[in-house]
């Protein structure tokens, strides 16, 4: 149906010049245009706005009949091929200077993530992974950390709660985790929090009310990496709403301190 490898090296081509096409815009940060989104303080760019264009045009000439899924524009087309797309994953990263944003890309055949790449383009670093093949930064295997215990783990977290002014936020968890862990990373992009748990930077991460887009290609990341990725409740149901992605070590006592803080579903 799909030649996944020819995919990946698709991936890897349209996703660089993604990020090329971003940092072009983080030339003129001064002058961008921003617009507000249904919610105070979530935003939009131009060069989010282009750079999913960019990937819609180019997925839409290789793999015309395949259905994509973006952050910007919604879902189009319906086929078992979706490329899932979110043109820059830490939009206020990106605004504000800061190195720590990302594209993220995950193509799904038949509802199950085959493929990942997520690019940072400020620190020209790409991260890869294949269902079943491992997962990459620029091209050397990842592994996920081995510490056992929580009270030696750095995690991340995010708080779109907050800005979506959902009564339900995650600072109560955030102050209790704080009791529990080494210490604690907010850069901005969830795609990115999720490699750095792959790749053994950071020991885990949380996060709740997320999209899809925002986790797909990083779940897939943690995986191939030997990480576990799990909703609060240690199941996959949550998934991708709550995301609690460990190297598996911690994961049991991550839950021990999630768990009380999951409302009924
Ligand atoms: C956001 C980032 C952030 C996370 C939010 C996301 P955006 O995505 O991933 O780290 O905390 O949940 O919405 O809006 O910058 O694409
Ligand atoms: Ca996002
Ligand atoms: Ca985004």
């Amino acid at each position: 149906m799909i030649n996944v490898h020819e995919a990946s090296q698709f991936l890897e081509t349209i996703i660089r010049e993604a990020g090329a096409l971003s940092l072009e815009y983080r030339k003129e940060l001064k002058t961008i245009r921003v617009e507000q989104k249904a919610t105070d303080r979530d935003i939009v760019t131009e060069a989010d706005q282009a750079v999913e264009s960019f990937l819609r045009k180019e997925i839409g000439e290789k793999y015309p009949d395949h259905a994509v899924l973006g952050e910007e524009e919604g879902e189009t087309g319906s086929s078992p091929c979706r490329w899932i797309i979110d043109p820059i994953d830490g939009t206020i990263a990106f605004l504000h200077g800061q190195y720590q944003y990302s594209v993220s890309i995950a193509l799904e055949v038949e509802g199950r993530t085959e493929l990942a790449a997520v690019f940072a383009p400020a620190l020209n670093d790409l991260f890869t992974a294949r269902r079943g093949k491992g997962a990459f930064l620029n091209g050397t295997p990842l592994h996920v950390s081995d510490t056992e215990k929580i009270g030696d783990a750095v995690f991340a977290s995010g708080f779109p709660c907050i800005r979506a002014g959902m009564k339900e936020t995650n600072l109560p968890l955030f102050s209790e985790m704080m009791m529990h862990i080494r210490d604690f990373r907010r850069g901005g992009s969830a795609a990115l929090e999720l490699c750095f748990v792959a790749s053994g930077q950071q020991d885990g991460y949380w996060e709740k009310h997320i999209e899809i887009y925002d986790v797909a290609a990083g779940i897939l990341m943690v995986e191939e990496a030997g990480g576990q990725v799990s909703d609060y409740r240690g199941g996959r149901e949550g998934l991708p709403t709550e995301v609690l992605a460990t190297n598996g070590r911690i994961h049991r006592q991550s839950l021990d301190v999630i768990r009380p803080f999951t409302s009924s579903r």
